[in-house]
């Protein structure tokens, strides 16, 4: 059965629309584990439009389950993760303007480049884990870097708007999924998952975690909004 793993950043998302205290992604984090999360996943921007340098220290010290640092490859971030230590980095392109992350990391074209942060992290004591799109080089190249897992993009499946290209791209993610397992690869899947979708990958059983956040921050907002206002409701007619 494949675990799950929640990304915690749209709850900063809110808390920084205001710089206030809240909502606090370390207690969101709480939660999803006491409701049986059993990973907890951020990621530190380098423009740090949501999750704060303070959010991943907190998160280390309270996360009893697993914490999982998404980050772009670059110099700062890497002594960050250093100094931190998550339990599992999870390398991500990362451009400034983009809404989220938008492809996988070609691992292929920055193949020497990413061998020294492998090491890097492994001499840590860090795995790493490498979001990549599901193609077989890509595969096959993280396969040569040693990475700990691969986390396939299920970006272009989850955005397929007709039942065809949906099918196709259900197929890479599989294909992938099984040729990682193969070399050996822990294989995850992310972005875009969401309460339909997940009918369909669920069946891919080499998948061993998904990291999902949008769609399930999205429905706790809505889920808890009765709640909320029924709250404050009963203070102000009190
Ligand atoms: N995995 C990675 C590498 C991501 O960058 C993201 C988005 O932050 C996710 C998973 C989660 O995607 P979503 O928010 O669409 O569930």
């Amino acid at each position: 059965m494949a675990r799950l793993a929640i990304n915690v950043d749209h709850v900063a998302t809110v808390r920084q629309a205001r710089l206030a205290a809240e909502p606090d992604p370390v207690t969101a984090a709480a939660l999803a584990e006491l409701a049986g999360a059993q990973g907890i996943v951020v990621h530190l921007r380098e423009d740090r439009r949501h999750i704060q340098d303070r959010d991943v220290e907190v998160l280390r010290r309270t996360v009893k389950t697993s914490l999982n640092l998404e980050m772009a490859a670059t110099a700062e971030m890497i002594q960050t993760a250093l100094r931190i230590k998550p339990d599992m980095v999870t390398l991500v392109p990362e451009k400034r303007q983009e809404l989220t992350t938008e492809g996988g990391l070609d691992v292929t074209l920055h193949e020497e480049s990413l061998r020294g942060v492998m090491e890097t992290f492994h001499k840590g004591n860090i795995a790493v884990s490498l979001f990549i799109d599901p193609d077989p080089k890509q595969i096959k190249t993280a396969h040569r870097l040693e990475t700990d897992y691969v986390e396939i993009h299920t970006g272009s499946f989850a955005e397929a708007k007709t039942f065809q290209r949906r099918q196709e791209e259900y197929d890479r993610v599989g294909t992938a999924a099984k040729l990682a397992r193969k070399l050996g690869l822990g294989v995850h899947a992310g972005h875009g998952v969401d309460y339909q979708n997940i009918f369909w990958l669920r069946n891919i059983s080499e998948i061993e975690e998904f990291s999902i956040g949008h769609a399930v921050i999205a429905r706790a907002v809505l889920v808890g909004m009765d709640r909320a206002v029924r709250e404050m409701l009963a203070l102000v007619t009190g």
